[in-house]
């Protein structure tokens, strides 16, 4: 066999121009995760069906009780009320501080609903109040909707680490929503991020499909039911300045509508 010839010096100029780069370690292209010893596939399978149905059957119970204390909240304040007594949601032992309910006027035309509470938020107790939220008051405002919306989230407590919440975790807290939706009445709602669009209008279509085409948010029970725009996160925004002429286009939109419908 013969070796393929090795230019020592370009190897070395090679290295340390990596080296300068800050490159100094060497991986292979896929993780190894060394931590995880495989359990066999029958007993992988028997936990994730019971873990299935434990879940399934504790976050049935505790939509039992979100509806239940959501009915009877007749004002957003008696709701907030009852969000911050209810126990039910898993991410309230997870390290969250206290319940975020909402912020913005209680007779807003728009609703906005957002993914969940970050770390800003669950210190100070209301919803896009970081970096953001100010991000996303500031479009608000430029469009002409400053004092004209109510801020919620599709969950109230912070999820460890700002993961984005379960369809289970956002389940458990979704009769509080659509009790926010029917004691406001909003002309329309602001669906802000994949995963706040996802869990209202219940569908499985990517933010960046979704994003600016109205939908019709109509609640089951009830005669509620309001105009819904799907737009991108004011999170993604900080991280792709350039997405912000979609969400302005959606802002405007959502400005026009308010002024179609009176
Ligand atoms: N992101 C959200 O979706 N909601 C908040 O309240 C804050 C950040």
């Amino acid at each position: 066999m013969t070796l393929p010839h090795l230019d020592t010096a370009a190897a070395e100029s090679l290295l340390a121009f990596w080296r300068d780069a800050g490159v100094d370690a060497c991986f292979e292209d896929a993780p190894v995760d060394r931590t995880h010893v495989a359990p066999p596939p029958a007993i992988k399978a028997v936990a994730r069906a019971t873990a299935s149905i434990v879940a399934t059957a504790h976050s049935g119970d505790a939509v039992a009780e979100a509806r239940r204390l959501a009915a009877g909240a007749d004002t957003l304040e008696a709701l907030g009320a009852a969000i911050t007594g209810f126990e039910g949601c898993p991410l309230r032992g997870m390290g969250a501080q206290q319940a975020v309910f909402c912020r913005g006027n209680p007779q807003a035309e728009v609703l906005v609903i957002g993914e969940g509470p970050g770390a800003e938020e669950d210190a100070r107790g209301q919803p896009f109040v970081g970096k953001a939220g100010k991000l996303l008051d500031r479009m608000l405002a430029e469009a002409g909707l400053e004092g004209r919306v109510f801020i919620t989230n599709t969950v109230f407590w912070r999820p460890p680490g700002n993961r984005t919440p379960t369809p289970a975790e956002q389940a458990v807290c979704a009769p509080f929503v659509e009790r926010a939706f029917v004691l406001l009445k909003p002309k329309a709602v602001l669906l802000v991020g994949a995963a706040a669009s996802k869990s209202v209008l219940g569908v499985d279509e990517g933010i960046m499909r979704l994003r600016g085409q109205w939908k019709e948010w109509r609640l089951a029970e009830g005669a509620v039911s309001a105009p819904a725009l799907p737009t991108l996160h004011p999170a993604f925004l900080l991280r792709q300045p350039l997405a912000k002429r979609q969400v302005w286009a959606d802002l405007l939109s959502l400005a026009a509508r308010l002024q179609v419908d009176g």
